[in-house]
């Protein structure tokens, strides 16, 4: 069926746009690690869907470009700001590590590099992009990945905070339940021993328009994955920058959620 994809407008993080396909559920250009995670964890770690937009599967939409008619994949998920009027989003790039177990070696060395310059070495997290509404102006103010970047140790809980602050009062009454979340996520991925969380996202998000400690909902999401039942020791020679601990949990994850 023909039906026009409309960009999806309340990103504030990633590299590539998404589209709502309904109105529950956006396309997102297919990464084969973030189907396999998906695909993964519904089949053996169901608890940690709860931390996880719904998963519909793969698409392949005809996309016009420049003239052009290309194929192109995509996972379909679902809009976790579906039905807001105000969508504020934190994004917020987990870990001590970014790069995958195929990175090149550029790849790496530029990674790691981010990695030093930024909170993700000291904490396990930087800030990626944020929007927040502001009520006092009716606006709503963006922060992107550079500025997300240029956050300094000192200054992250601070910056943390300015996610709560809606122009007339700071929304501190969502920040105990946020902590409880996070707290259930640490416990779930401390079990998830082969799965490693290189460079994913953990979103926090609330409706701007609403304020009342219901709405609060904290969502996690995951990119990379490495199974080391996959890879397992004697495999090593196939992938370039193994895990360093690989019967561990992700440690680097785990490091950034207790200090969130
Ligand atoms: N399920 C979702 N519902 C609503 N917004 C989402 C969802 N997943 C991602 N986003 C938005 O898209 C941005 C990029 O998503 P992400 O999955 O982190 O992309 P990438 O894998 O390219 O880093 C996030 O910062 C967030 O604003
Ligand atoms: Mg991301």
């Amino acid at each position: 069926p023909k039906f026009p994809l409309k960009l999806y407008s309340h990103q504030v993080g990633g590299h590539t746009p998404f589209f709502w396909i309904s109105d529950k559920a956006l396309c997102k250009p297919l990464n084969n690690n973030e189907r396999d995670f998906y695909e993964l964890i519904n089949k053996y770690h169901h608890d940690l869907n709860k931390f996880l937009p719904k998963y519909y599967g793969v698409v392949i939409l005809k996309v016009k470009k420049h003239d052009n008619n290309a194929l192109k994949k995509f996972i379909v998920i679902e809009d976790l700001t579906r039905g807001f009027k105000k969508p504020c989003v934190l994004d917020l790039k987990m870990g001590t590590r970014q790069h995958g177990v195929f990175a090149t070696k550029k790849k790496r060395l530029s990674q790691e590099r981010k990695c030093e310059l930024t909170t993700s070495k000291s904490i396990g997290v930087r800030m990626c992009g944020m929007q927040v509404y502001k009520t006092s102006t009716d606006t709503t103010i963006f922060h992107n990945k550079y500025q997300g970047r240029n956050v300094s140790k000192e200054r992250f809980s601070h910056e943390i905070l300015s996610f709560f602050d809606n122009g007339e009062k700071l929304l501190v009454h969502y920040i105990p339940d946020i902590i409880i979340q996070l707290k259930e996520l640490y416990s779930i991925v401390k079990n998830l021993k082969t799965f490693r969380l290189y460079s994913s996202s953990l979103l926090l998000y609330y409706d701007g328009a609403w304020d009342t400690k219901n709405d609060t909902e904290i969502h996690c999401k995951k990119r990379e994955q490495y199974n080391s039942e996959k890879y397992n020791s004697n495999d090593y020679v196939t992938v370039s920058c193994p895990p360093s601990h690989p019967n561990e949990p992700d440690l680097g994850y785990l490091f950034g959620l207790k200090n969130l």
